[in-house]
């Protein structure tokens, strides 16, 4: 199974980006941990980050055909980005919505999520095993 991990604007900055929201692991250990699960796993996982809306549909795109399934943190697009979440419709491959914060208890404007609702599953508040959460879920139930 090929799983595409992709990650949204600011991620890249993981570690040090307000540690108090979303810890102290950096980006570096996140592909870390994707490499781990893949072996773990028998999965072939892929992973692209971008801080551009429209590399991010791009790249949606691009796994149509190709790819099994998708974990998704939007980021701060979740909340705004009604492209994104045509994308993923157009595509219709599996896709799981990670947040490393708990969004819920956070502010009003990020209650709402647009690439949610083209989403299989989502994981909220969980930090960077959201991510291994997400990808089991992918596995058991599309593998
Ligand atoms: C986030 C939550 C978003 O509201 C925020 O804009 C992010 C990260 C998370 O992983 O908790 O950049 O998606």
């Amino acid at each position: 199974m090929k799983i595409l991990v992709i990650n949204g604007p600011n991620l890249n900055m993981l570690g040090i980006r307000e540690p108090g929201i979303y810890g102290s692991s950096t980006f570096a250990d996140l592909l870390a941990l994707l490499e781990q699960t893949g072996k773990e796993e028998n999965l072939e996982i892929q992973q692209y980050q971008s801080n551009h809306e429209g590399d991010l549909v791009d790249k949606i795109q691009w796994a149509y055909g190709k790819i099994d399934g998708i974990v998704i943190n939007p980021a701060a697009y979740t909340h705004t980005s009604v492209a994104i979440l045509d994308a993923l419709k157009a595509v219709r491959i599996p896709a799981v919505e990670v947040h490393i914060s708990d969004v819920d208890a956070r502010e009003a404007f990020r209650q709402i999520s647009y690439a949610g609702m083209a989403c299989e599953h989502t994981i909220k508040g969980h930090g960077l095993a959201g991510y291994r959460e997400a990808i089991l879920y992918l596995k058991a139930h599309y593998a």
